[in-house]
């Protein structure tokens, strides 16, 4: 596993889709980048304190897409199990992968593919208390037990948690993800493109990685989309 450090960076997961000469869990790590990458093309405010990565997988041609396809939940998951070894907070995984702790957000993931590689991006909230635009919405460990860590050690037990997680059984992972469900129970509405798909009481999440809502007593599946809590 190749470690490449920066003090600041463009984005980490910019670098690794840039390298010619990618190989499987290369890794990126940086202080702070200028142009962090958020989800749906949001920017990714990303303070000094933080722990700023990106690893590589890379395809393996008898893993269906489906498989791939729960990549993010695998990557989320793993975040969780990581920080949970670190310090053993009540951490909560929020569809489709976002890691909260007292129904604030504590770690962002992107999941980008290139050639043959999937680029897992992850930005956790560690020792900083600066979230930008995000300030009542975000938490860091730091926030919530005035203790300081090392990110890189937050890094290496994420890694490998993904390691383990990714090469278990999916019903085994699914249900470690259910048993952390932030919006099991919560009145959500589904916003895509900004367009509302519906309001409904979120469920578990099903085999596909897809979010059961109960909507005017019927059951409907969700794929990736916005949600917003009621
Ligand atoms: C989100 O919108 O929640 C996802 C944020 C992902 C941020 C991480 S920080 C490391 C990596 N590099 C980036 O530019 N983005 C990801």
């Amino acid at each position: 596993m190749r470690i490449f450090r920066f003090n600041e960076i463009d984005s980490t997961n910019k670098y690794l889709k840039e390298r010619e000469d990618l190989k499987d869990y290369d890794c990126v790590i940086a202080k702070t980048q200028t142009a962090g990458v958020g989800r749906r093309g949001n920017v990714w405010v990303s303070n000094e304190g933080m722990a700023i990565f990106s690893f590589a997988l890379q395809e393996d041609k008898n893993l269906s897409l489906e498989e791939y396809m729960r990549l993010p939940l695998v990557a989320g998951i793993s975040v969780l199990g990581g920080l949970k070894k670190i310090e053993n907070l009540d951490y909560k995984f929020k569809w489709t992968n976002d890691i909260y702790i007292q129904d604030k957000k504590i770690c962002g993931i992107l999941v980008e593919k290139i050639r043959d590689f999937f680029i897992i991006g992850i930005g956790v909230n560690v020792n900083n208390d600066d979230f930008g635009y995000a300030q009542d919405k975000a938490t860091s460990l730091k926030n919530i037990t005035g203790k300081f860590y090392s990110t890189e050690d937050i890094i290496f037990c994420i890694i490998n948690e993904f390691k383990k997680y990714f090469s278990e059984n999916w019903e085994y992972v699914l249900k470690e993800i259910n048993s952390y469900n932030y919006l099991k129970g919560k009145e959500i509405e589904i916003i895509k493109y900004g367009e509302s798909l519906g309001s409904g009481i979120a469920k578990d999440i099903v085999y596909e990685g897809r979010l059961k809502v109960e909507i005017d007593g019927e059951e409907k599946l969700f794929n990736i989309g916005e949600i917003h809590i009621k």
